[in-house]
């Protein structure tokens, strides 16, 4: 059976939501799409035990030097590592996400620190560079933003300026992950008038992604 893992990174706020709106019409048509594949999601932003805090480096700096761990920090691995295992088991990746301040927020940040694991997701080669360990997987962004940075209302390209896809995309070729793609909600702060317009054409691009991904 095919698992999804769903990344999601919004607080869930009580007012209406862009990116729940979005991620529903993507979600609804993969579940039509491939009704038996298994579905995992995860609210990063409402639970996200494992950060890159001060137990997560002693942990990454006594690994460099074969050190033991101690008590605390071997709870905090092994837990962490169902994590972990969770993203190498799963076939497909979704992160969903507004942008905020050009990235991605920050508690999907700390969910990718978290699964840049050596041995596990990565490692280094004898020549020092970086190999992914993940093999035959795909992945999809789905992003809303204020903003148009990918032309999708017409306006000029500003996918540079998308710090955040271009991240995920960056740690997921590290990985392994190359089939990547970014399906866009976007400009609907910049010009309200035409929101419903700009969202509708979004939710047909996000169902005919779901549809073939
Ligand atoms: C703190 C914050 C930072 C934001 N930064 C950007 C930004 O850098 N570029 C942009 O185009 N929109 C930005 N936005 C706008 C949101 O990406 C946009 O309104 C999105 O659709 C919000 O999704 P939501 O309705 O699901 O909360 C920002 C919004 C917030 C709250």
């Amino acid at each position: 059976m095919t698992k999804v893992l769903v990344i999601y990174a919004h607080p869930e706020t009580k007012t209406y939501s862009t990116t729940d709106k979005f991620y529903q019409q993507f979600i609804g048509a993969y579940r039509e799409e491939h009704p038996e594949d298994e579905i995992i999601e995860h609210n990063v932003s409402e639970y996200m035990p494992f950060p890159l805090n001060k137990i997560a480096v002693s942990i990454y700096n006594k690994a460099l030097v074969n050190q033991e761990l101690n008590p605390d920090e071997a709870r905090f691995q092994d837990a962490r590592q169902k994590w972990v295992d969770e993203f190498i088991d799963a076939d497909k990746y979704v992160f969903v996400n507004p942008m905020y301040n050009l990235f991605i927020p920050s508690e999907m940040k700390s969910y990718l620190d978290m699964i840049m694991q050596i041995p596990d997701t990565f490692h280094y080669t004898k020549e020092g560079t970086m190999a992914g360990m993940l093999h035959d997987k795909k992945a999809i962004h789905l992003q809303t933003a204020g903003g148009d940075y990918h032309g999708s209302t017409g306006a000029p390209d500003m996918s540079q300026l998308d710090l955040g896809h271009q991240y995920i995309g960056a740690i997921l070729h590290v990985m392994g992950v190359d089939d990547f793609t970014g399906v866009y909600a976007e400009g609907m702060d910049h010009d309200p008038a035409n929101a419903p317009e700009i969202m509708a054409d979004a939710f047909q691009r996000a169902e005919d992604a779901a549809r073939a991904f």
